[in-house]
């Protein structure tokens, strides 16, 4: 029988995989034939979304959703949703009236409400665990000041994790965000973790986006994030996981089609040098060796996309860049590191 990454992994954490569209409406065959072998888990990387779920107020679009979910049933895996309160991809209408104006914080809870139990109510008993809320705290620890926060104040954390726990109680409950190895927002979500708690709300896990790139994060700062967070009495998971193998780009960067622009910005248009490609793969195998090692606080690993093709970091933060941060490459063959777990299985 064929090798696969999720044997390897075997019961010690879930091994996911972020679907887009025409993976989970089986259109990309070679993808979706990847995923059926090595993964066991999946989460929509964006038609769960507002915007996607519910682009105009009370008009939801649920064709993708549905077919997302049905694929991950009828595969025998554990779907996970993402996301439920989040400032980005979040359609204009949420926060303001039509005027444009904040609207009031009686008003935001009703839409907050409706939105969390409309979703969570339809996927209940299909859709394992949710992220909650995304990205709600920053470097420094404090709260983002998204529209959720100028008008709720935190008040919106709890609220959120009480009324998607009220449409689906059996569902786990997450609290999802990236640039976790940064202490001050460690502390921040630390914080938050305790108090929602203390409310006696449930949450489950704290997700560890894990975007990372050659030179960020450090790994030591890593572990001692998803420590500080297993103290604080949840599970911790890998929920976005990449890593770019581009030198970071600057967003101040002259972004003019010039030849000087592509070298700095696009350095591998072609592929990979061999050089790149073994300090990349050591990385991998090195943050995948601290998961294996936290098996007892690390419940799943989550790559954000199937192939290098699909992943978001080949226009981020600038367009036209050709990254190579996923676990396949676009020719579908698995990466170094996760060939030579799988060789020596
Ligand atoms: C990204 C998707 O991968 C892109 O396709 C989309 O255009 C933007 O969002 N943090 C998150 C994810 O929680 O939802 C984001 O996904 C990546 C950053």
């Amino acid at each position: 029988s064929e090798k696969s990454l999720k044997e390897v992994v075997g019961d010690k954490f879930l091994m996911g995989v972020a679907l887009n569209v025409r993976q989970s409406s089986g259109a990309d065959t070679s993808a979706v034939k990847i995923v059926k072998q090595h993964f066991n888990s999946i989460v929509a990387e964006n038609c769960m979304k507002c915007e996607e779920i519910q682009p105009k107020e009370g008009v939801f679009h649920f064709e993708d959703a549905d077919r997302f979910v049905q694929f991950g049933i009828d595969n025998g895996m554990t779907v996970i949703g993402h996301c439920l309160v989040w400032h980005s991809q979040l359609p204009d209408w949420f926060c303001v009236d039509e005027k444009g104006q904040n609207v009031s914080p009686e008003k935001l809870k009703q839409r907050m409400k409706t939105h969390i139990q409309t979703v969570v109510g339809r996927y209940k008993g299909k859709v394992k665990g949710w992220d909650v809320v995304n990205e709600a705290i920053v470097e420094d620890g404090s709260y983002r000041k998204s529209k959720f926060y100028e008008i709720l104040g935190e008040e919106f954390i709890p609220l959120a994790f009480q009324y998607a726990h009220e449409a689906d109680p059996d569902a786990e409950l997450y609290y999802n965000d990236y640039g976790m190895d940064v202490q001050g927002r460690r502390e921040g979500v630390v914080k938050l973790v305790r108090s929602l708690k203390e409310k006696g709300l449930r949450i489950d896990a704290v997700g560890m986006q894990g975007h990372m790139g050659m030179d960020y994060p450090d790994i030591q700062k890593f572990e001692e994030s998803m420590l500080a967070f297993a103290s604080a009495g949840v599970k911790v998971m890998i929920t976005e996981w990449d890593m770019s193998a581009l030198p970071t780009a600057l967003r101040s960067a002259n972004i003019s089609d010039t030849v000087a622009f592509k070298k700095t910005l696009n350095p591998y248009p072609q592929e990979l040098p061999d050089s790149v490609s073994q300090a990349w793969n050591k990385r991998m195998q090195q943050f995948f060796q601290l998961f294996e090692k936290h098996a007892d606080i690390v419940t799943r690993v989550t790559a954000w996309g199937v192939t290098d093709s699909d992943s978001w970091k080949n226009d981020f933060p600038i367009r036209g860049r050709r990254d190579y941060p996923l676990l396949f490459d676009r020719n579908y063959q698995p990466k170094e590191f996760i060939q030579k777990m799988m060789d020596e299985q």
